[in-house]
């Protein structure tokens, strides 16, 4: 059996993203990349068991999967602190007219298709509040790459890893200033991320 299919049990999941610094890698996104208060609102796309909420103060949350066992699991733990929608983009019902202040979307772009990936900034731009902001964090390439990084971005669940260009091109078509940053040391293992955000008016 391959890591890609055992990975799809919440727990194993779970205890590999602890394993190699996947938590680590959540709180400081979290503290690095949002400043968050309880009076605000954020969509959690692609929230898979929403681990993230370990490191989320109380606040509006929504975490939307496409996967019914990582929903099963989020609502087991952490339903009281927010919903969790199982659902598909194009049929996703959200109360009519409510806007966030955050849309995040860790390690789903690369999951993705361009055209998928296009609909899905389109939509979340569509739904922040302005000056909300929209916060992407994928595994990508970059040259020179470290050697482990590169085998184990090859060897991702996700079939549409990107080069940063190729990441930012999407985000653009949506976004006039698109923020990137590479963090190279948010895992306990070698691993390139990127971080992207894009801000309504
Ligand atoms: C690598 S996991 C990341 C989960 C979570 N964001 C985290 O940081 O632990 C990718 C998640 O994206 C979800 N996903 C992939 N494609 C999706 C889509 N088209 N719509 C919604 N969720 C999707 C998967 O089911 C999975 O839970």
């Amino acid at each position: 059996m391959d890591l890609r299919t055992v990975l799809k049990s919440p727990i194993v999941y779970t205890s590999y993203q602890k394993l190699v610094g996947g938590y680590r890698a959540r709180r400081k996104f979290v503290e690095d990349y949002l400043d968050l208060n309880p009076n605000q609102s954020l969509l959690d796309f692609g929230c898979g068991p929403g681990d993230i909420l370990e490191f989320l103060p109380e606040l509006d949350y929504t975490g939307v999967d496409i996967d019914p066992i990582y929903i099963e699991k989020a609502k087991a733990k952490y339903g009281h602190r927010g919903e969790f929608i199982c659902s598909k983009l194009k049929e996703l019902d959200l109360p009519s007219g409510k806007a966030y202040d955050y849309v995040i979307a860790t390690g789903v772009l690369h999951h993705m298709d361009d055209k998928e990936c296009l609909s899905f900034i389109k939509w979340a731009k569509s739904i922040l509040k302005p000056n909300g902001k929209l916060l992407t964090l994928d595994g990508c390439y970059i040259p020179n790459q470290n050697k482990i990084s590169k085998f184990l971005i090859d060897n991702d669940r996700g079939n549409f890893v990107r080069s940063v260009d190729e990441y930012t091109k999407l985000m653009s078509s949506q976004f006039d200033t698109v923020n990137r940053t590479i963090e190279e040391s948010y895992f306990h293992i070698p691993y390139t991320l990127l971080i992207m955000s894009g801000e309504t008016s």
